[in-house]
């Protein structure tokens, strides 16, 4: 694994790939944006890497997963009527949540200061898992933008995904808060497949900050990260915000989304390249209960 060449493996076991059951026909990538620490740049990065690979010509469903401080409707300047809460009481239907922001990506929308729905219990996540299994078909990519923090529900969400990005600064409590959520998620369900993004940074100070952070895994956990790419500081991103503009499309040739076009190059190159494995594993797994978890 070097710095510019990331390969990312499809990370499924021998038993979840069948060349031949096709279980995921649509071959729906599910792709979750996390970190230990907050503000760190999920919610601009999973909007933003949306945008592009909606541009690149994918059909992708971008899920605010910041169940108690949902903000990604406010980066888009709308105000949804229905969201996930009222999707989990069984009031709507799935079509009834979506927001439709252009061509080829819907959002559903998160609700915002329900604490309860942070530490949703099991069967509230597995009613969650469901829903969302008959939502993504027909999509290509299904972005959680997870809140912030090692939660039950974070937790939930984040080992279900097929592909984990875990977003730091290259700030040292980023770093160590980062290296903590990776190392719960394989002590608890022996997740060993994570993908790293440094934001805020310069290509060198992005390049330490994923040697450090790999070398912690590989010496503490005995696995080694992803590189997939980093996002350089770049202060459009916040006028893009004050002006509820995505950042692609208030300044679509800025330095931070030409990085974020790197990355969701290689994000679409995962895809086709492990189309066959995709297709024959599930797009999303099913949680797996405590009594199942185990220490690696
Ligand atoms: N590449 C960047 N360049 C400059 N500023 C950035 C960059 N990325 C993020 N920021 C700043 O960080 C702020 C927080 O970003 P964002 O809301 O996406 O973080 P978050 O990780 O989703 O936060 P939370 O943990 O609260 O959900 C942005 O409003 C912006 O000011
Ligand atoms: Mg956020």
């Amino acid at each position: 694994m070097t710095d510019t060449n990331p390969e990312i493996t499809a990370g499924a076991t021998p038993d979840e790939q069948s060349a031949t059951a096709a279980v995921n026909p649509g071959s729906t990538v599910s792709l979750c944006i996390m970190s230990g620490k907050g503000g760190v740049g999920k919610t601009n990065l999973s909007l933003n890497l949306g945008l592009v690979l909606r541009d690149m010509g994918h059909k992708l469903l971008l899920m605010d997963c910041d169940l108690g401080l949902a903000n990604l409707d406010v980066l888009l300047g709308l105000t949804p009527e229905k969201n996930m809460q009222d999707l989990l009481s069984g009031d709507v239907r799935p079509e009834d949540v979506l927001l439709h922001v252009e061509e080829g990506l819907d959002i559903l929308p998160a609700a915002s200061g329900v604490p309860e729905l942070v530490e949703m219990d099991q069967n509230q996540r597995d009613e969650l898992f469901e829903t969302l299994t008959d939502m993504i078909k027909g999509y290509e990519f299904l972005l959680l933008d997870l809140g912030a923090g090692i939660s039950g529900t974070v937790l939930a969400l984040a080992r279900m995904a097929q592909m984990r990005v875990v977003l730091v600064t290259p700030e040292p409590t980023s770093l160590t808060d980062g290296y903590a959520i990776i190392k719960v998620l394989n002590a608890k369900y022996g997740v060993r497949d994570f993908c790293v993004v440094v934001n805020q940074a310069t290509a060198k100070e992005a390049s330490e900050t994923f040697q450090r952070l790999n070398m912690a895994c590989k010496t503490f956990l005995g696995f080694d990260l992803v590189n997939l790419g980093h996002v350089r500081l770049d202060r459009t991103l916040t006028q893009a915000v004050i002006d509820q503009t995505p950042l692609a499309r208030f300044a679509p040739e800025c330095p931070a989304i030409k990085d974020i076009r790197v990355i969701a190059q290689r994000v679409s190159s995962y895809r086709k390249q492990n189309m066959e494995t995709i297709s024959g594993r599930k797009a999303l797994k099913e949680f797996l209960p405590t009594a199942t978890s185990r220490n690696p």
